[in-house]
């Protein structure tokens, strides 16, 4: 599949009647809410985990050299919590073209901080877009995110400020922080 993925993601729903859809984020959208929403509330979805295997060459590297960032893996019994948020169906065209790089709209039930529930959108970056990356070790994965940059600014800004947004969310993503640690080891 092509990592452009703005055309897929337009065919992919119909919000006819809606006026309001949830969306769970659990990478950047956690900490770049850069887009106008009516609710936001912290969040968990069942069956995913969050890794740091798809490719960035548009936004944290380049395609010489490409950075890291996380899409979600099936994952049976895992929870991964993120944030949600309330939006009009119009932000989803700006949100297609900032994930153009191999995101997929999926649908996803969430359940909130006070444990009420509702159906809403995922964006994931599934094996077969040709941005993915792929599995490897958590030390390499932060030297190539230390060596990465791109448009919107080091690979290594958006791995810490993942980590601390997580911190903040009361989660432990035990992948994420161990890739923090390597991180800071590679660049003192
Ligand atoms: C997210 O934070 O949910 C997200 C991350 C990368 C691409 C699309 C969405």
């Amino acid at each position: 599949m092509s990592a452009n993925t703005v055309e897929a993601n337009r065919n992919r729903f119909r919000f006819d009647d809606q006026a309001a859809v949830w969306l769970f984020g659990y990478g950047s959208l956690i900490f770049k809410a850069d887009f106008p929403y009516i609710e936001r509330r912290g969040a968990a979805i069942t069956g995913w985990s969050r890794r740091f295997w798809q490719g960035s060459h548009d936004h944290r590297g380049t395609l010489e050299a490409p950075g890291r960032v996380v899409t979600l893996i099936e994952s049976a019994g895992s929870d991964c919590k993120g944030m949600a948020y309330l939006v009009s169906p119009e932000v989803f065209e700006q949100l297609d073209f900032r994930e153009k790089n191999g995101y997929l709209r999926f649908c996803t039930d969430m359940t909130f901080d006070d444990c009420t529930q509702a159906r809403g959108l995922v964006y994931i970056a599934t094996p077969d877009n040709s941005a993915f990356l792929g599995p490897a070790s958590e030390s390499e994965i932060a030297r190539q995110i230390a060596a990465a940059a791109g448009p919107s600014g080091p690979n290594a800004d958006y791995l810490l400020h993942l980590a601390e947004s997580l911190r903040h969310l009361g989660d432990h993503d035990a992948h994420v922080f161990e890739i923090e640690t390597q991180l800071r080891l590679a660049l003192a």
